[in-house]
């Protein structure tokens, strides 16, 4: 079996990517290993850009993000129990969008199949090879128990930050920036109305909280906690106890309802540089990885693949190798914005198990420039709404 491009993943950066590549008329097949309905029910992201949901309408893929998702003109900081909201639209005439990722990649993998796109989902045994020649392989079992070979001009490695592809290019051709940090976030579902129009990113002296929406019925919700912390071993009423302890002052109060899904979600940092060895091209959260405060992980990986198809739609149609040479240098100056942006903004709003009295006060004072200055406002909209895409 042949094509041009072989993409691992069938996630946000690998279903993009043969999106775009079909529209300049090349060829892709996707090797995945989840099936489709694990995909489609896996919960994650629910902050796009506004570059992300431009180039979804833009490419015939946005109907239902613009439709049932919510478009938001600013976000709400809480500190010190009092609300202080940033106005991305007036500030820099842009917004981010709510709209959940599995719903993203629902309206992908429909749109991808209707124009026939090859997807094998369920595959197992996957193995790039040959990655440093001109001919690399994607050799991989199949739903069906049938072992293929998908010969490629180039590999595009989607496949997420536990993938194959990254681990398949030599270490001593690859560097890896890595952090963890010392707490996790404990994210719930909830079926209850919102309490806020708004995101509510709080600080207070029990840790973060980060209040989100799903739909008027669902509501998504984050708080810090210990990285190691089991979720199951909190009642659902001590849940809300901290998520109100957190928010509280001035009034608010959290909207309860019953509490339908749960998890901890470690928070890491992570960049592989180069973005590229041979004919494999990383994108997404293969080649790199944000703690999600800022929201970033899903919008970066869009803004990889835009950069990438546009590097390949000149390589095929010219032969010139200038934009794939160009690509991991062009990707990775976003990836490290982002990168500075969401630790930034963690550590800006999360209080380490060992802050002094000192550290709290002076994220109180950053806090205040930020929302109390029109400067740190902006650069606040700016980064959080998505700086322009390439490509
Ligand atoms: P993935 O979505 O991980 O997709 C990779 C795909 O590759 C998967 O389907 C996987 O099954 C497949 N795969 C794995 N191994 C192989 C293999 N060997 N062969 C073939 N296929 C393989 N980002 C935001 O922008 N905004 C947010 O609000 C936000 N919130 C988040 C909240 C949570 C709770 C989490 C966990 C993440 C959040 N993120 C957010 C991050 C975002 O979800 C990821 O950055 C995004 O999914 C990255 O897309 P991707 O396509 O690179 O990788
Ligand atoms: C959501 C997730 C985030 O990481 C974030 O910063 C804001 C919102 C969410 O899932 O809604």
């Amino acid at each position: 079996m042949h094509t041009r491009v072989g993409i691992l993943g069938a996630g946000p950066a690998g279903l993009v990517l043969s999106l775009l590549l079909a529209e300049q008329g090349i060829e892709s097949v996707i090797v995945e290993t989840r099936t489709r309905e694990e995909i489609e029910r896996t919960i994650r992201a629910g902050v796009l850009e506004q570059g992300t949901v431009d180039l979804l309408v833009r490419h015939g893929v946005g109907d239902r993000a613009l439709a049932q998702g919510a478009r938001h003109d600013g976000v709400e900081f809480r500190f010190g129990g009092a609300p202080h909201r940033i106005d991305f639209a007036g500030l820099v005439g842009r917004s981010v969008w709510l709209y959940p990722q599995h719903e993203v990649l629902k309206d992908l993998i429909a749109a991808r199949l209707a124009a026939s796109a090859d997807i094998r989902f369920g595959c197992s045994e996957v193995e790039p090879r040959g990655i440093g020649g001109d001919r690399p392989v994607i050799a991989f079992t199949g739903a069906d128990g049938t072992r293929e070979e998908l010969v490629c001009a180039v590999v595009a490695g989607c496949d997420g930050s536990n993938g194959i592809s990254r681990r398949s290019i030599p270490e001593t051709a690859r560097t890896e920036h890595f952090r963890a940090y010392p707490f996790g976030w404990f994210g719930i579902l909830a079926e209850a109305p919102p309490s806020s129009d708004e995101l509510v990113y709080t600080h207070s002296e029990r840790g973060f909280a980060l209040i989100s929406t799903r739909s008027p019925e669902v509501q998504r919700m984050y708080f810090q906690c210990a990285p190691d912390e089991d979720a199951d071993s909190w009642s659902d009423a001590r849940i809300w106890d901290e998520l109100q302890a957190r928010v509280a002052g001035d009034g608010f109060s959290l909207r309860e309802g019953a509490i339908f899904q749960r998890g901890v979600i470690p928070m890491r940092s992570f960049v592989c540089e180069p973005m590229r060895h041979g004919r494999l091209f990383l994108a997404g959260d293969a080649a790199h990885v944000v703690p999600p405060t800022g929201a970033k992980g899903l919008n970066l990986a869009v803004a990889d693949v835009a950069v990438l198809a546009r590097a390949l739609a000149e390589f095929f149609s010219t032969g010139s190798p200038a934009g794939l040479d160009d690509y991991s240098a062009t990707a990775l100056r976003r990836v490290w914005r982002a990168q500075h942006f969401s630790w930034w903004m963690t550590s800006m709003l999360h209080t380490p198990p060992d802050a002094s009295p000192f550290d709290v006060r002076r994220q109180l004072g950053e806090l205040d420039m930020v929302t109390g200055s029109a400067a740190g406002s902006a650069y606040l909209a700016e980064a959080y709404t998505g700086w322009p895409l390439e490509g």
